[in-house]
């Protein structure tokens, strides 16, 4: 379902800023992960769905090789212009850089577009909620290209561009999982992916009488910050050191009772706990997806559970907020599942909440979390939603 207001208010600002004349406009969407996390980069299975929140894209091309970028979040900002000969990131563009390095992977690829385009849009994401805004704009601005120049529809490929723009071009070591969750959701359906192959797989998620609940701890999640890079080579080293006694490519390929033989191998302490969590994580979502396919609901929940509590004790990526929300969560009669979500160090708790319990729920946590750490947290029922598209109404 597309929100029509914000298309038409982004439209007639795309006019004012452009002129008029023919557009075309693209969704893509934000993404909730349900479990698995931290593990795409470990070569584990993932659980993310693609939310209706997201990033809308007004576009047209234009007679030069110029393109034009604005952002009605970021007004102030106003219209950043770049070359397609000389696209380098520049600190001055901000935002502007993830879009940029998406038509720099394009064209990395030989996709080059025969003329410049005039982009303007605005995303319905919460900021810095760690909902994947900037997963949801590189996977918009692909589409946009795919859709402008007529390059192959391929959103498994306009994926990995993403997420090449962000690890070559922004410089973030992100693994798959955002940009394929917007390039590839299913309304109603969360996407098992297995990280390692790109072999993925809808699965409905019914939830029966309860919904999907995001609470944002408003504690902003910043991801460019060195955390997110020093975990993923925490890992890399815990690997090597498996690697002189077996023979695997990630730490995923292990089974749990597979890791107690070679542990012993991992020299560091830390880098111990990290490889922990990722043998634990992959296989609590394969026993979550068997669980959901089978409607036991419970069983999902206490594996967020499990989950949470190896982000906070052994991955060390959750902080007080996170653990202040999914505790109080928890407290609540009718909860039936809740966990940090997405990179951490701030950003959302996702949680499974019976319908009936939603607005005790909303009360009783909003109200001890900021008792006990001075934020307002926002609360969102939210529903999964299609992966990128063209808008065509
Ligand atoms: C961020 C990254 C993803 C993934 C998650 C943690 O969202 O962009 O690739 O690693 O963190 O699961």
């Amino acid at each position: 379902m597309e929100d029509t207001k914000v298309m038409e208010t982004l439209r007639k600002k795309f006019f004012e800023l452009y002129g008029e004349g023919e557009i075309r406009t693209f969704f893509a969407p934000g993404r909730v992960n349900l479990i698995g996390e931290h593990i795409d980069y470990n070569g584990g299975h993932v659980f993310p769905c693609a939310l209706t929140l997201g990033t809308y894209g007004v576009a047209r091309r234009r007679e030069d090789r110029k393109i034009h970028f604005f952002s009605t979040n970021l007004p102030d900002t106003g219209v950043i212009e770049a070359d397609l000969d000389d696209l380098v990131l520049r600190k001055e563009d901000g935002w502007a850089n993830y879009a940029k390095g998406v038509v720099w992977a394009y064209m990395s690829e030989g996709l080059v577009p025969d003329t410049g385009f005039d982009f303007a849009c605005t995303g319905t994401i919460p900021n810095k909620s760690g909902l994947s805004s900037s997963a949801s704009l590189e996977v918009l601005v692909g589409t946009t290209m795919i859709g402008l120049f007529g390059f192959p529809d391929d959103q498994v490929k306009n994926a990995l561009l993403g997420q090449k723009a962000e690890n070559q071009f922004v410089g973030m070591n992100c693994g798959i999982m955002d940009q394929f969750a917007s390039a590839m959701g299913k309304k109603d359906s969360a996407i098992l992916l297995d990280c390692a192959t790109l072999d993925y797989d809808h699965v409905p998620v019914v939830l029966g009488d309860a919904s999907l609940v995001i609470v944002n701890s408003n504690k902003p999640h910043e991801l460019v910050g060195s955390a997110y890079n020093d975990r993923r080579r925490e890992c890399e080293e815990a690997l090597m050191d498996i690697q002189k006694v077996k023979d695997i490519r990630a730490l995923c390929e292990l089974t749990p009772a597979e890791f107690g033989e070679v542990k012993g191998k991992i020299r560091n302490e830390v880098d111990l706990r990290r490889a922990k969590h990722a043998v634990y994580e992959e296989d609590r979502t394969r026993k979550a997806v068997v669980a959901l396919k089978a409607g036991h609901i419970e069983e999902f929940g206490k594996l967020m559970l499990g989950s949470h509590v190896s982000l906070r004790d052994d991955f060390e990526v959750s902080c007080h907020e996170l653990d202040v929300l999914v505790d109080e969560a928890w407290k609540v009669p009718g909860t039936i599942g809740a966990r940090m979500t997405g990179g951490g160090f701030g950003g959302c708790t996702v949680n499974i909440v019976k319908n009936d319990a939603v607005e005790t729920f909303k009360e009783k946590v909003g109200r001890n979390y900021t008792k006990g750490t001075g934020l307002v947290p926002s609360f969102y029922v939210v529903s999964i939603g299609d992966g990128a598209h063209e808008v065509t109404e």
